[in-house]
């Protein structure tokens, strides 16, 4: 596989996605870091670009990287969008439109008519648009997903997600402006926790059983007065294979940490996945003992030896897991250039319509909250 050019926008000095992402997108060598519009300060973005080695392709602003790219015969091959949410939707567009690849942070867009957009733009210019729920690159995710997929828990009953943690517990900090505006509409939209954290959970639900959401209904509130968007969700769902769902997600669970975790329940067994130990998936068939799987095992899945690097009992941690997005991609870009098919095991990156049944889902919740937990329709209306 040759290698492949990278460009970055947003991710700059001080936030908090933009190293995970440097270290992913190089972690197997499959990418070089090339071009970047790294900070909203056109001179902090420049400078920062440069001490990382991008010489003149350390751009002020992402229009001009648009520009500069286009106009080269090395041009990047893929970008990643780490910007504030609210502009995720112009610059993936955007750069679609202009002939790149791309990988979006989540949530993809502010609107459903938005990603329902995105998902068009990707189709008719043939680009890769990916988005980044990167806990789905884990290889006992991988494994997860496969155990279910060829029968190993039966048909699928139940599933318990959530990604709860206590961050913005602290009243006394709640109007701290770098906590505030994640509650404030007008820079977070209609959900600031399910629109955050829930909807990793709610992705990762979909992941593993390879069934889509079909209809909701949510109880949201806001613990901390002050916000007028919700702190905390209990979302209960349901799947188009049958499945029934439970999603809880709050930012005000005072010990908690990261708290992304998921238990799906079968006819025939159980399996309990979390991302604080993500080496370990347990697995309890019905009327046997409990097993602990171990990442990097013999005789796992293709799909968690593809993602595995390290032997066992030594830990893979959350870079890993998003370098496996990367590496993904990076196998997708290749077949295209190539002209052959992409291996399966690849084929696993959340694409732009993960991203638009997120948004989907994100205003149900923001609707059905609002109306008592009334149950509404989760799907994007191309997908109903
Ligand atoms: P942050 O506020 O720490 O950093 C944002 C960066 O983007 C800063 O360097 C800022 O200067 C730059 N920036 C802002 N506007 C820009 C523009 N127009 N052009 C170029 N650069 C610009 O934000 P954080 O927490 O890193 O989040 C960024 C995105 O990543 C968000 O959409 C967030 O939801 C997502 N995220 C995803 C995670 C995941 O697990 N997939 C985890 C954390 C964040």
């Amino acid at each position: 596989m040759a290698k492949l050019k990278w460009g970055m926008i947003g991710g700059g000095e001080g936030s908090q996605i933009g190293p995970a992402h440097q270290l992913s997108a190089r972690l197997d060598g499959l990418f070089d870091f090339c071009a970047g519009a790294l900070d909203h300060r056109p001179d902090y973005g420049v400078d920062y670009g440069q001490r990382l080695g991008l010489g003149d392709r350390a751009y002020g602003g992402w229009q001009e990287m648009l520009q500069g790219e286009k106009k080269r015969d090395d041009r990047i091959d893929l970008v990643t969008v780490a910007t504030p949410n609210s502009t995720h939707f112009e610059i993936t567009k955007a750069f679609l439109e202009g002939g790149f690849n791309v990988l979006c942070e989540k949530p993809m867009t502010m609107t459903v008519e938005e990603g329902e957009h995105i998902v068009s733009i990707a189709k008719k210019t043939g680009n890769i648009c990916a988005v980044n729920y990167g806990y789905t690159g884990y290889s006992l995710v991988r494994h997860m997903k496969a155990m279910i997929a060829r029968g190993d828990i039966g048909k699928i009953r139940l599933v318990n997600t959530e990604f709860a943690h206590g961050h913005h517990a602290d009243a006394a900090d709640a109007d701290n402006p770098r906590v505030r505006w994640r509650y404030d509409p007008a820079l977070a939209g209609v959900s600031a926790q399910f629109a955050d954290c829930g909807i990793h959970a709610l992705h990762m639900a979909s992941f593993v059983t390879g069934q889509n959401v079909t209809k909701l209904s949510a109880d949201t509130v806001s613990c901390i007065d002050i916000r007028t968007l919700e702190d905390d969700a209990m979302v209960n769902f349901r799947m188009d294979g049958g499945a029934v769902g439970r999603l809880w997600t709050s930012s005000i669970a005072i010990g908690r940490q990261h708290g992304l975790a998921i238990q799906v329940f079968g006819e025939t067994g159980g399996l309990r996945w979390s991302q604080e130990q993500p080496n370990q998936l347990y697995y309890m068939p019905l009327g046997e003992r409990l097993q602990v799987i171990e990442r990097g095992e013999a005789n796992l899945s293709p799909e968690a030896d593809r993602t595995t690097r390290v032997t066992i009992g030594h830990a893979e941690g959350m870079p890993l897991a998003f370098a496996n997005i990367y590496a993904d991609l990076a196998e997708a870009i290749s077949a295209r250039k190539e002209g052959r098919a992409i291996d399966p095991a690849a084929n696993l990156y959340p694409k732009a319509e993960d991203g638009l049944r997120s948004m989907a889902a994100v205003h149900a919740v923001a609707a059905s909250g609002k109306a008592d937990g009334e149950w509404l329709d989760a799907r994007p209306k191309s997908m109903r």
